[in-house]
């Protein structure tokens, strides 16, 4: 254990202002709850949205609370050493290796009853490095840990392990399963960073016939054909909707992702789908768009959005343990956790970098 007491973090204390500073160690605060020493972490698009002001509710969430806002360790994937567990935790005791999910869940509310973990009405749902402390810390205090930690099985490379946490779930479930990709069905993935590069591998247990990744970078989109991609389409050089339905005999798609959280290309998706398709939005958007469902409505249409529930997560582990996955290829830069301020930087700039995802070892 830790003996200072204090920890080095990476703390969100309101938009643009990011600091790495000593925090102290966090403890238990509930006998379900256990803490973690992390050993490898990574960063999310979502926390660079954080970063910019994306969020202002984690400040203000806070402040209705307590009345002030001290700052939030940000941070919802991770692997790491149980150092302690609360009393009333079965699963895992001191020592195990585990992986984080980014969604905690109680198991026993109205919404974790219906697999609706994200959602948890408890202390669960995406709630860490939100609206309680997250990963990107020396120690991390994970609630619900029997339900909310999978153990690290021997001889999985640990890059892969930490897209567990959050890219792989989401882009399976709220990219391929809500998207509803069958064998045989023509695909178009919008936007090739990881969360697509997800949606591209996972949608693959289903043998679509022809998955067409569109993406600005051509290095990404290079990366999506060595992943699986039957074509790839640059949608700063070429008209990304009429290439897909040249692509596909005028016909669309039978599913779009939609994996950016733009208008632009929340306008692909919905201008390229085929009468009894599917369009599943995993962007996190920050604005209103524009949905045409007066053109829409007549073409029989399934549309979803959504937050991970991480109820894949034991079943996309076993597969990652066996190789299948090159899910290596996305982590393309690697950091020591004293070098967390560079690893943001990078990322932040991350088509400039030619990065997909950091990883940070501690
Ligand atoms: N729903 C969820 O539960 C959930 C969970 C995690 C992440 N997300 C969201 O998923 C989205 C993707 O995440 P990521 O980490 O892969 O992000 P990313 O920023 O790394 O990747 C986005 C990709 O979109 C491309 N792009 C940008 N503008 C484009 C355009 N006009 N046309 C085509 N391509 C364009 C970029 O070049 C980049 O490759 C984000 O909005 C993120 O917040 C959602
Ligand atoms: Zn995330
Ligand atoms: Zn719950």
């Amino acid at each position: 254990m830790n003996t200072t007491n204090t920890m080095k973090a990476m703390v969100y204390h309101g938009a643009n202002d990011l600091r790495f500073e000593d925090r102290p160690v966090p403890q238990i605060i509930h006998p379900s709850d256990a803490i973690i020493r992390l050993e490898k972490i990574t960063i999310c698009g979502t926390d660079l949205g954080i970063w910019k002001g994306k969020n202002p509710e984690i400040e203000e969430t806070a402040k209705a609370k307590t009345g002030h806002f001290d700052g939030r360790i940000l941070g919802h994937e991770g692997i790491g050493i149980v150092e302690e567990v609360g009393s009333s935790v079965k699963n895992f005791k001191k020592g195990d290796r585990v992986i984080i999910s980014c969604v905690s869940r109680c198991g026993t509310c109205e919404n974790c009853q219906k697999q609706l973990y994200s959602h948890c009405q408890n202390e669960g749902g995406w709630i860490m490095g939100y609206m309680i402390d997250g990963t990107h810390a020396e120690y991390v205090r994970t609630p619900f840990a029997d339900t909310s930690l999978y153990l690290l099985p021997e001889g999985l490379n640990e890059d892969v392990a930490v897209f567990l946490s959050d890219v792989l779930p989401t882009a399976h479930e709220i990219g391929v399963q809500y998207g509803d990709v069958k064998p045989g069905d023509t695909i178009a993935i919008v936007g090739a960073g990881p969360i697509g590069m997800g949606c591209l591998l996972t949608s693959q247990f289903y043998s679509p016939s022809q998955i067409i990744a569109v993406d600005m970078d051509d290095n990404r989109l290079a990366l999506a054909k060595e992943l699986g991609a039957t074509h790839t389409v640059n949608s700063a050089k070429e008209d990304a909707i009429q290439r897909i339905l040249e692509l596909t005999n005028g016909r669309g798609v039978d599913c779009a992702m939609e994996a950016v959280g733009i208008e632009a290309t929340w306008d692909i998706c919905q201008n390229v789908v085929k009468e009894g398709g599917n369009i599943a939005n995993v962007g996190v958007h920050g604005k209103a768009v524009s949905f045409e469902l007066n053109k829409l409505w007549i073409k029989n249409l399934t549309i979803t959005t959504g937050l991970v529930n991480a109820n894949t997560t034991g079943m996309l582990l076993k597969t990652c343990c066996s190789g299948k996955l090159p899910l290596e290829k996305l982590a393309t830069h690697h950091f020591k956790f004293k070098d967390m301020v560079s690893a943001y930087e990078v990322f932040k700039h991350a088509s400039d970098e030619n990065a997909l995802k950091v990883i940070i070892d501690f």
